[in-house]
């Protein structure tokens, strides 16, 4: 079997759809979030995670907690020899025992354990099925001794049931109740308190949670247990709990517990014999549901059939656009892993390992809808419409907001909103879909309820858009408010007199999009196309007149005026944000580009990764914001901030300048960064957040990964803008910017209903062909008969 980028960790399977960790002490925990819908999981390499549905903070199901180091809460599988004593875990923990042979395989909506000790061979497969609110564990344990074995498996987890982390623990567990049925081979949990009033649910501390919690097993279980201190011991450890070593649960439920569920089931196996088992963790809106659901897996059959459409799912989403080049890792990641992680963590857990979530972001998730524009476009629509029902009649939006309490923060970052029109543009650029813009979506009142105010789509953008007329600053560009896309800058506008250079570079390429879509909508508005046209003409000059710093553009200017992101600065002397937008919406006249690229290459494109700002702030500033406040190099404080460092990525492609195009991207893939796994740390499957920069003693340490809007950036900028493959109004275009050394390559994507199985190549002369017939520039023309089309261009130069 080929392995592919392999170190002492593990490496990707053949076909790039697994990761395969061969050890488990990798040097921070390496997860999989599993969340096809309502229901998630998350589960790291040790075997450790927690498990939620519809919001990971808000309706948690299993205990959990953040550590880095210990990383010791998890849904746990012991196995005990009832003969020898021996007990061990499948997964790496609790029990960390030392195998002779572990391998954790994380895949796309499954995690595999495949383990052997003492003469057992176990596999586990944790997976949660496509529309069901449940996880399965599929256990199979093989003898490989000469010797009959009396095994006894005992499932382990700790019932949090509602908002977590339940800290006060003492009070929480006072409202659990368990218990256990033996006809459903299942244990059941509620609670009877929940702290948060979930939609129209009543007051919060006085109504139940709406739930019922179950975990069961597909055999008869011999034993079971419900309560903390039973099943470990008062000072027992998760290593070695009491009642498991004793080989006994002490068949407990009730109210008067610390709500844990324990399911144990004898096993007894002849050389060489094998035996499965399922366990299943779920929730139900009523105890008839869940035991229906609990009841569900009982038969092997009905197990494999749910994996199989479990891989099916996730196969069937991700395969609308594929490609094929030279380059492995960069097809790994475009063609399952960035997808997987834009959708599964981003957009439907919205939650992580190294960040707990559960909200929406104004911003955060519209950015992330970009995933589905070549895979599922009504997608992306359906989330510009719930982010649309988020906006007030002002035409600013929540910062963010809970769904199951609909509570949300309103923070003046003055883009958020932004984001909405944004969004509508790309949409419509993919599908030509007129009629969304007349889909009536009410605007919140001041008390954030929906308001009998409803709008159209359009209007929505529109409101958004207009009301920067009022918030601009004298000079002409918008004001910041407590942050744009940088959160981290949240008190350089308390005053609300900060100004945004970024803000403004944005602002010009929606006015100006907008422009292009009022000419082509039908019934489009010749007044606002002016009026816009001439808004964004306007402040175009007001920032080269304004914040060109004679190299960079200023990023902001605080309160009282004095700029960031300026020469005249110690600290974050340059920001990159401000110069990469400058190129992305043609603010940065063709005098001012060469010191501008300068600029960049010399300040900010590092060997890991572009930086978000130079040098990092080592002075806290009241001033400016809690990005000052993080250890030098960290995250926003002049680290690789692996979102804003794409954008360089795409305005070089933008400039066709491939060479350097690719090798920024180059320099901060996780594949090619995660070759040096105890340097790097983290998983090489997915994007970081942020990687350490240059004025941290860790350069190049990468964290925070998984739930990180870079997933859906990096996977557009490989396809629309390394490959170039993209939406524009007049059809899709291919104008690849092909990094050095490649010959081609090829995709297959589907457009405005039609598919396209794109070739590209290098030749003497640029020649675009679809289905054998030329075609003048680099656009196909819409065909839109529900077939597919053979496309082939050939690229003018040889390189
Ligand atoms: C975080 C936020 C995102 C913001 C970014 C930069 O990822 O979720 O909204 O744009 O940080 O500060």
């Amino acid at each position: 079997m080929k392995k592919l980028f392999e170190t002492r960790y593990g490496h990707f399977s053949p076909d790039g759809r697994e990761y395969v960790i061969t050890r488990p002490d990798t040097p921070r925990p390496w997860a999989n979030v599993i969340c096809p819908d309502r229901y998630g999981t998350i589960v790291t390499q040790s075997g450790t995670g927690y498990s939620w549905m519809t919001h990971a903070t808000f309706n948690r199901l299993t205990r959990w907690e953040q550590d880095l180091v210990r990383d010791e809460w998890g849904k746990w599988l012991y196995c005990l020899d009832r003969d020898s004593g021996e007990l061990w875990s499948l997964a790496w923990s609790p029990v960390r025992p030392r195998f002779d042979f572990y391998e954790c395989r994380h895949g796309l909506g499954y995690s595999t354990f495949a383990s052997e000790i003492h003469g057992v061979r176990a596999e586990l497969t944790i997976f949660v099925p496509p529309e069901e609110t449940l996880e399965i564990w599929r256990v199979a344990l093989t003898n490989r001794s000469r010797r009959r074995r009396r095994l006894a498996l005992t499932s382990a987890l700790e019932w949090n049931l509602g908002p977590a982390p339940d800290t006060h623990r003492e009070f929480h567990r006072l409202f659990i109740e368990t218990d256990f049925r033996a006809a459903d081979r299942a244990l059941y949990a509620t609670k009877r308190l929940n702290t948060i009033a979930e939609h129209g649910r009543g007051q919060p501390w006085n109504v139940e949670w709406p739930h019922v919690a179950f975990h069961a097993v597909s055999e008869r279980p011999s034993g079971w247990e419900s309560d903390k201190r039973g099943f470990f011991g008062q000072w027992g450890s998760a290593a070695r709990p009491e009642a498991v070593a004793a080989g006994r649960l002490t068949r407990t439920s009730g109210k008067w517990l610390d709500g844990m569920a324990a399911l144990q089931v004898n096993l007894t196996l002849p050389p060489g014999g094998t035996r499965q088992v399922a366990y299943t963790l779920g929730i139900g809106e009523s105890l008839a549901e869940a035991r229906r659901l609990a009841r569900r897996y009982r038969a092997p059959a009905s197990v494999e059939r749910a994996l199989r459409a479990t891989r099916e799912h996730w196969r069937r989403l991700l395969e609308p656009l594929e490609v094929h080049t030279p380059d492995p890792a960069f097809d790994l990641l475009t063609n399952h892993w960035l997808k997987y992680q834009a959708i599964s963590c981003r957009l439907l857990g919205r939650t992580g390992y190294f960040q707990m979530g559960g909200a929406y972001g104004f911003r955060d998730q519209l950015q992330d809808s970009q995933v589905w524009l070549p895979l599922a476009p009504e997608r992306t629509r359906r989330q510009i419409l719930l982010h649309a029902a988020h906006q007030f009649r002002d035409g600013t939006a929540w910062h963010w907001w809970h769904p199951l309490t609909e509570e949300g923060a309103k923070k003046p970052l003055n883009d958020d909103l932004l984001w909405l029109p944004f969004l509508t543009l790309q949409y419509l650029r993919e599908t030509l879909d007129w009629r969304s813009l007349d889909e009536r979506v009410p605007f919140l009142g001041d008390d954030g309820k929906p308001s009998r105010d409803v709008g159209t789509l359009y209007e929505h953008c529109r409101r958004a858009i207009d009301s920067f007329w009022q918030r601009l600053s004298p000079r002409g560009i918008p004001r910041m408010g407590a942050g744009d896309w940088n959160d981290g800058l949240s008190a350089i506008g308390a005053k609300g007199r900060s100004e945004s250079v970024w803000l403004a570079h944005f602002l010009i390429g929606i006015l100006e999009d907008w422009v292009e879509l009022e000419r082509r909508r039908p019934g489009g508005d010749a007044a606002v196309s002016r009026r816009y046209a001439l808004g964004a003409g306007k402040m175009r000059r007001a920032v080269n007149r304004h914040f060109w710093d004679g190299r960079w553009y200023v990023r902001a200017t605080r309160d009282d005026g004095t700029p960031i992101g300026s020469k005249q600065n110690h600290e974050g002397r340059i920001f990159i944000n401000a110069q990469t937008w400058a190129i992305l919406s043609d603010v940065v006249p063709p005098r001012r580009l060469p010191a501008l690229l300068d600029s960049l290459r010399r300040h900010l494109y590092r060997e890991y990764g572009p930086l978000v700002l130079y040098p990092a702030y080592r002075t806290p500033d009241a001033g400016i914001g809690y990005l000052t406040r993080y250890a030098p190099g960290a995250r926003e404080n002049g680290g690789l901030y692996t979102h804003a460092g794409l954008w360089a990525v795409q305005a070089e492609c933008k400039l066709g300048r491939a060479a350097e195009a690719w090798r920024l991207l180059r320099s901060f893939s996780p594949v090619h960064r995660g070759m040096r796994p105890d340097f790097y740390e983290v998983e090489p499957y997915v994007t970081p957040g942020n990687v350490d920069g240059p004025d941290s003693p860790h350069f190049g340490r990468g964290g925070w990964t998984w739930y990180t809007g870079s997933a859906t950036w990096m996977f557009r900028i490989h396809s629309d803008w390394i490959l170039g493959v993209r939406a524009d109004w007049d059809g899709l275009r291919v104008a690849p910017c092909l990094p050095p050394g490649w010959k081609g390559f090829t995709m297959r994507r589907a457009f405005r209903g039609a598919r396209y199985s794109i070739s590209v190549r290098r030749g003497r002369k640029q020649e675009l062909r679809v289905d054998g017939w030329k075609v003048a520039g680099d656009r196909i023309p819409d065909l839109a008969d529900g077939r597919e089309h053979q496309v082939t261009l050939i690229l003018k130069g040889s390189r």
